[in-house]
């Protein structure tokens, strides 16, 4: 038997480039490969690459040049590029770097093993068709493989919203709903191998409406309800929510649902009306806000996560005004912050943009307000008691690392826990990026 040729793949962007990642790994195991952690070693380099702002794309290509020596050294070393940068640029990336044998789509990526095939004959390969089959049902799973306490599973794909600064709906296509048994296929697989925690993907995962197992389509609060029932799965979460998509059997389910963890992330990106509606986000920051109550309501203690963008073109010091009242009015638990960057090919590109050290400085402004939020709730953990799911051995002796319902890392010392076990934990310190605790036994 030949020995199995070398994979490395590097993921950039969300955790449905995370999902497919592990998904291009195990069918391409099918041809062959084993996964490696050095490029160096590889027989096959596989980017999965992010388009949503500037700097993630530009990434690829200086990434890309580094490559150069080991090809030179390795003419049958096969390079490929795969993800939203795949499909914005697929053509232009092979014109700018030849050292590329093989460009994928995230809707191509069961081609893969064909496409390997013909890149092993020396032939140039690219695929960013959007095609009608479900890629993930001729995706090879690997149903035995062992694995880690956490997994993230892509429930519904693409977007219709067309925000006016965003390129998913460019790069991943219309919203597709995967249909409920499939995924709970998936999801017993996933448990079978060790799986405790499942994250729930989409781009507006919370638009979910799969086909469910005797017609009619599923809500995800149906769909969370009946991963509920699978035994062996402790705990369940989704992300990202769109705002005008949180309905109230999902609302609910944040209430009564045991396994559904406390933590919603839900992007607003601005807090002023006149933004948002240039933004084409099809909500206001009061319609938000009451969506926020609603939650608060049915699950008091729910920590909430958010996303914005600042210097949005057109965006005035009165805009970012509003945006800093939202946040003092949510009290985000952790959010995530983008200076705005203007993506070819989106309406938002053609209009006045707003000076660069002007949004420079509103970036900074709403990054201290997120992150003393962000203190200020880490620090009210002290003295909670929470669950916490293992996932990995901590640097000193004994300690362990693991998550929790809140999505805080949580370090455990001298703990006597495995990994992939849940555990009733009291906060007893709060660090910088992460929380101190005991077992309670
Ligand atoms: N589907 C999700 C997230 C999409 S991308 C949602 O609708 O919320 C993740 C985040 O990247 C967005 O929420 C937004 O805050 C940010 N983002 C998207 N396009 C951007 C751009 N052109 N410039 C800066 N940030 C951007
Ligand atoms: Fe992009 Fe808006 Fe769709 Fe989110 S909802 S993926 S920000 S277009
Ligand atoms: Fe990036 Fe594509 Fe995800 S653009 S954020 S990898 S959907």
């Amino acid at each position: 038997m030949s020995a199995p040729k070398k994979l490395y793949i590097k993921t950039y962007g969300c955790q449905m480039n995370v999902y497919d990642s592990e998904r291009m790994a195990e069918t391409l195991g099918g041809q062959g490969y084993v996964e490696t952690k050095s490029p160096d070693d590889a027989d096959m380099i596989l980017l999965n690459t992010c388009h949503i702002r500037e700097k993630a794309a530009e990434k690829v290509y200086s990434e890309l040049g580094r490559f150069k020596g080991l090809k030179a050294d390795k003419p049958d070393l096969k390079i490929g590029v795969a993800g939203c940068v795949a499909q914005a640029e697929g053509e232009e990336i092979m014109r700018r770097q030849p050292l590329v044998d093989l460009v994928v789509g995230p809707q191509s990526y069961h081609r893969l093993p064909e496409m390997e095939a013909k890149a092993g004959q020396g032939e140039k390969v690219l695929d960013t068709d959007f095609p009608e089959e479900d890629k993930f049902e001729k995706l090879k799973r690997r149903p035995k493989a062992k694995r880690g306490p956490t997994a993230f599973l892509t429930v519904q794909e693409g977007c219709d919203k067309f925000c006016a600064f965003c390129v998913v709906p460019y790069t991943r296509g219309a919203e597709v709903s995967r249909p409920v048994d499939r995924i709970l296929t998936e999801a017993r697989d996933l448990v079978e191998r060790g799986v405790r925690e499942i994250t729930l993907l989409g781009q507006n995962v919370n638009a979910y409406h799969g086909g469910g197992p005797s017609g009619g389509d599923w809500s995800l609060a149906q769909l969370i309800w009946e991963l509920d029932k699978v035994d062996g799965l402790e705990r369940i979460r989704f992300t990202t929510s769109h705002p005008n998509d949180m309905q109230d059997d999902l609302i609910e389910a944040h209430g009564s649902c045991k396994k559904l963890m406390p933590y919603l992330h839900l992007p607003v990106q601005a807090g002023s009306d006149r933004i948002l509606k240039r933004m084409n986000r099809s909500h206001t920051a009061e319609s938000y806000l009451r969506v926020i109550e609603r939650i608060r309501a049915a699950r008091p203690d729910i920590l909430i996560s958010g996303d914005f963008i600042v210097g949005f073109p057109e965006e005035t010091e009165e805009d970012f005004q509003a945006t800093l009242d939202l946040i003092e009015e949510v009290k985000y638990g952790t959010a995530y912050s983008f200076k705005y960057s203007t993506r070819p090919g989106t309406p938002a590109a053609e209009r006045p943009q707003v000076d660069v050290a002007e949004a420079d400085d509103r970036l900074q402004r709403l990054q201290a307000l997120l992150t003393q939020q962000q203190k200020e709730i880490q620090d009210s953990m002290v003295g909670r008691e929470v669950g916490v799911l293992f996932e990995r051995a901590g640097r000193k002796p004994g300690q362990m690392v693991g998550k929790s319902d809140y999505l805080h890392s949580v370090h455990v010392e001298d703990c006597g826990r495995e990994i992939g076990d849940l555990a009733r934990v009291r906060i007893v310190e709060s660090r910088t990026n992460s929380l101190a605790g005991e077992l309670i036994d």
